[in-house]
């Protein structure tokens, strides 16, 4: 059996490699028109892989060359494929009907019209992109149109992988879901998974349930960050400290203690767009409780950003500019290189409106990345500031603290629960503020050499300091 991937990302390249990996009777082919991501995925060195996932390296190091191929050629590879993923990318809209809400599907039709051109025998195109319902009948007309709708079944199959975990995510998955109408078709894709996944936890479906339980799925994790979001700010004014209000309520069994961390907000690529999809679904069906339900999501986690950008910039007297804040972290999670819709990248924008000066350290993310991304939020002079040195990437927290009046923790990365404070704290400006975005510092320790410290959702005592436990 031959499976061809188009799409070479952060979720067609480690599913492919764990395919690979885990079904050595398969030849995978993931293909991609952008040659440079193609050449890291076959760099010789491993540590230039294009995406940087925990293990990705060792799984791809054990089925590259054997049954695993990165290509750009797509043509033959669609031509000799029997199953066909799409994992291109599906952002949000930027123009026309259903700008900033709806997904983009022109990466989608583009497949669905390359493969109806070239393909030649019956195969399976199976939806690994997270897509709004109905896509698959977008597929299948496209294929119709030319003669070829008896050929093709689809599938939607979304991924569940979350990044930093997405070979742990896929070597031992929670489910995985597979929507369809065609059942020998269903089975093919069942007997590709389970060469490793035990077959009760395959689950068979319609088309329009898988669909629409991926889209349910990411708006419902979200919807759980930003509750606890919304009681950290409550916390913060009452005194009670957030994590112990999570850990009471999660351990409740039908709640569950996980995705009860409160944040700086909620990033990725996933959380926003989807339930910006998910409300444009609802409006087009005409269900607008519905749809504003689900906003509010997201337009708590916007609040959520923005809040903590205003606590920096009131506590530092309400005047930063031309001071310099050093930024722990910008990817929007730990142990990933992606920063898209990171928490930081908002944050960072609020601070260099009023012209701070920044010093980021983030061990995986790259300064180009980070004017790319400050750009696409407003900051039309990233570039300009960069080269002034009012933007920098420092290769240490210890570096980004040099002569900084504060820092601010926005990303989760282990190393910043083992901090030197004090020598931290001697190389800042007084008074040495810290912001914990994430509530991954030791504020009580950080207090006693002499930080002035905020940690999202930990209120003051009685007399008025903040809580340190
Ligand atoms: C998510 C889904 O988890 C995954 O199933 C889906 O396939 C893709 O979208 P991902 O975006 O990679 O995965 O990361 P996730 O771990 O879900 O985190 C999303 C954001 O929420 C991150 O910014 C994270 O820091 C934040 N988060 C998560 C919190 O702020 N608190 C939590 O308790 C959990
Ligand atoms: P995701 O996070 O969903 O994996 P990415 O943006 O990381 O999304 O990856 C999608 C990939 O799909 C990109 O590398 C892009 O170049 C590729 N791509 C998009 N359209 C096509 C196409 N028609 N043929 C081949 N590759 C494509």
């Amino acid at each position: 059996m031959k499976i061809t991937c188009i799409g070479a990302g952060y979720v067609g390249g480690p599913t492919m490699a764990m395919i690979a990996n885990k079904c050595p009777d398969i030849e995978v082919t993931v293909v991609d028109v952008n040659e440079a991501r193609i050449a890291a995925w076959n760099d010789p060195d491993l540590s230039k892989l294009p995406v940087f996932e925990p293990q990705l390296d060792e799984v791809v190091a054990e089925a590259r060359g054997r049954n695993l191929f990165f290509s750009t050629e797509v043509d033959t590879a669609i031509r000799e494929a029997d199953i066909i993923f799409i994992s291109v990318n599906t952002p949000t809209k930027t123009y026309g009907a259903g700008a900033g809400q709806a997904a983009d599907l022109k990466w989608v039709e583009r497949c669905a019209r390359q493969i109806a051109e070239l393909v030649e025998k019956d195969i399976i195109i199976v939806e690994k992109s997270t897509v709004p319902i109905r896509t698959a009948a977008m597929i299948k007309s496209v294929l119709r149109a030319v003669g070829k709708g008896d050929r093709v079944k689809v599938l939607s199959n979304p991924e569940f992988l979350a990044e930093g975990t997405a070979v742990a995510d896929l070597s031992n998955p929670d489910r995985v879901l597979i929507g369809g109408e065609d059942e020998t078709a269903i089975e093919t894709l069942v007997s590709v998974y389970a060469h490793w996944v035990p077959r009760e936890k395959i689950l068979t479906t319609n088309l329009w349930s898988s669909e629409l339980s991926k889209l349910t799925a990411n708006a419902f994790l979200a919807q759980r960050v930003s509750s606890i979001n919304s009681i950290s700010a409550l916390c913060e004014e009452t005194g009670a400290d957030v994590n112990e209000v999570a850990r009471a309520v999660g351990t409740d069994s039908r709640i569950g203690p996980k995705f009860l961390k409160a944040s700086v907000g909620f990033g990725g690529s996933c959380f926003q767009k989807d339930i910006l999809n998910l409300t444009y679904l609802c409006d087009y069906f005409g269900l607008p409780e519905v749809a504003n339900y689900w906003k509010s999501v997201i337009e708590l986690n916007d609040w959520q950003k923005g809040r903590f950008a205003q606590k920096i910039i009131a506590t530092l007297f309400n005047t930063i500019a031309e001071k310099k804040i050093g930024i722990l972290g910008f990817a929007f999670k730990k142990n990933t290189n992606d920063t898209r819709e990171s928490a930081a990248i908002s944050v960072c924008r609020d601070l260099l409106i009023e012209r701070a000066h920044l010093a980021i350290y983030d061990p995986q993310v790259s300064l180009d990345q980070i004017i790319r991304d400050l750009e696409g939020v407003g900051i039309s002079d990233a570039a300009e500031r960069a080269a002034n040195g009012e933007i920098t990437k420092v290769a240490s927290p210890l570096e980004a603290a040099e002569s900084a009046h504060a820092l601010a923790v926005l990303t989760e990365w282990d190393e910043f629960t083992s901090l030197p404070y004090q020598e931290i704290f001697d190389h800042m400006l007084k008074p040495a503020c810290l912001f914990d975005g994430r509530n991954i510092l030791d504020a009580k320790a950080a207090t006693e050499v002499g930080f002035e410290i905020y940690s999202i959702g930990r209120g003051r005592s009685l007399d008025g300091e903040w809580q340190v436990r």
